[in-house]
């Protein structure tokens, strides 16, 4: 009997996790796989060195295909994971684990809005490119976050525009949904 009660209560915790807002403020949904060669292509501009965060990773869609990329082109990026759900924490790292670039692979379990991303030894001189799933207004306080600390980079956004006044928007791909690349500075 306590056994199927543990059970019962650890899978309401997982739904939990998923379905209310007041733990999770964007839910999870991954990006498109039809979307995936534009949006790694968005995130390869020049300088070659630079380091690409997500934003809310999910189940490392985005993350693992632009690292598979940068493996194959024999690249030296560094790719950020940051997911606050802790079920897809684990999914992530075990996608970490068992990838060709796992060295280059950083997974951290964190609210994004609360990270000192500067005080991070990934983002030392190279480049950044912030990749963003997220809902227009959470879209909103996680770039003014981010500016705050990282001053200049490249935003990718899939779906949403984003009316912060730092970003000038570069590009408009369309795919299945829309991708902006914008410069924020
Ligand atoms: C729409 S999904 C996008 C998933 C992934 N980036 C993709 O494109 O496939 C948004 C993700 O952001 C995560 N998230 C929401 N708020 C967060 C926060 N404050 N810090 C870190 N991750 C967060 C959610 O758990 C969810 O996995």
């Amino acid at each position: 009997m306590f056994f199927f009660i543990a059970v019962f209560i650890f899978l309401v915790g997982i739904i939990s996790l998923f379905a209310f807002p007041a733990l999770s403020p964007v839910p999870y949904f991954p990006t498109n796989k039809k979307d995936l060669d534009l949006i790694v292509g968005a995130f390869n501009l020049p300088p070659s060195e630079k380091t690409i965060i997500d934003g809310g990773a999910g189940d490392g869609t985005v993350i693992f295909a632009a690292a598979t990329a940068a493996f194959q082109q024999k690249k030296s990026d560094r790719f950020v994971a940051v997911e606050i759900n802790p079920v897809l924490v684990l999914i992530l790292q075990i996608r970490r684990f068992f990838h060709p670039n796992k060295n280059s692979i950083t997974i951290l379990w964190a609210d994004m809005l609360s990270l000192p991303f500067d005080r991070l030894p990934e983002f030392k001189h190279t480049s950044i490119i912030f990749y963003a799933y997220l809902s227009p207004q959470f879209l909103v306080k996680a770039v003014n976050y981010f500016y705050l600390r990282c001053k200049s980079f490249r935003l990718v956004s899939y779906m949403y525009p984003v009316m912060n006044s730092q970003a000038r928007l570069l590009k408009k791909i369309t795919g299945v949904n829309t991708i902006y690349v914008y410069r924020v500075v």
